[in-house]
């Protein structure tokens, strides 16, 4: 049988999987429209603001790359679903146990395969505790702690988790400016020097462009804006 090898110069070159790509997905919640023909892809790597105001679809979006939605039409292909790529989330309403400290959260995160020891697994656990500031309260119960607390513990536990993939939804919600960009700064750290693709959604777009990554914005579930922040 003839096949044609080289019918084009294009097909000489190794072609990048995308770690999600959304073609045409629309996501009907009854009568509302969450998402409206979205087309995006997020490469492996990349760092990726959504943005957009309330009940824009943010939320569906992230949730969609986590597995946990269905298109209601149109295609979605997740990398973690045939290969072997592990995407960690960081929730809007961060789904930690009330009851435990935040010491307790974070160990939820342990992995033997992952760790060559507990110990180890415990002080890569408390280097990213100081670094965020959440030291002096590992032994705090969550439900004793304040919004921004219970944010770093959420994202220290999935970072822990070693994720290829990280989506974090308004994770600076209840974070000061401060705060908000030693954040930034841990995840880039991660992004340039562990390869972690990073989704963040936010309602701050202005926060959004400050940032090195690209934006995807949305309105009333419509994708406006695909591409670099700083053409936004
Ligand atoms: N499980 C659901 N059932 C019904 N409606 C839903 C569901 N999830 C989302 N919606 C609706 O879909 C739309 C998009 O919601 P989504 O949570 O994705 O927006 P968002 O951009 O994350 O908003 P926010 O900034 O408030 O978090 C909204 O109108 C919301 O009420
Ligand atoms: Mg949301």
């Amino acid at each position: 049988m003839y096949t044609q090898r080289y019918s084009s110069p294009n097909q000489a070159i190794p072609k990048i999987r995308p770690v999600f790509h959304f073609d045409q997905v629309s996501v009907d919640f009854g009568k509302i429209k969450a998402l409206r023909s979205v087309q995006l892809s997020v490469l492996p790597k990349e760092i990726l603001f959504v943005t957009g105001a309330s009940g824009a679809g943010k939320s569906t979006l992230l949730n969609m790359m986590a597995g946990l939605v269905e298109p209601t039409s149109g295609k979605i292909h997740r990398l973690q679903d045939d290969s072997k790529f592990f995407v960690a989330s960081v929730f809007q309403d961060l789904r930690l146990w009330q009851e435990k400290t935040c010491e307790q959260n974070m160990w939820i995160s342990y992995d033997a395969r992952l760790y060559d020891s507990r110990e180890q697994f415990h002080k890569e656990m408390l280097e990213l505790a100081r670094v965020l500031g959440v030291y002096e309260h590992m032994n705090q119960k969550i439900s004793d702690c304040n919004g921004g607390l219970k944010s770093k513990v959420a994202m220290i536990r999935a970072l822990l988790s070693k994720p290829d993939a990280l989506l974090a939804d308004e994770p600076t919600a209840a974070l000061d400016r401060e705060a908000s960009f030693r954040l930034f700064e841990l995840l880039n750290h991660y992004n340039q020097k562990k390869g972690l693709t990073l989704v963040w959604a936010t309602h701050n777009r202005e926060m959004a462009k400050q940032f090195p990554g690209k934006v995807a914005h949305l309105d009333g579930g419509r994708l406006m804006y695909s591409g670099q922040a700083c053409f936004i």
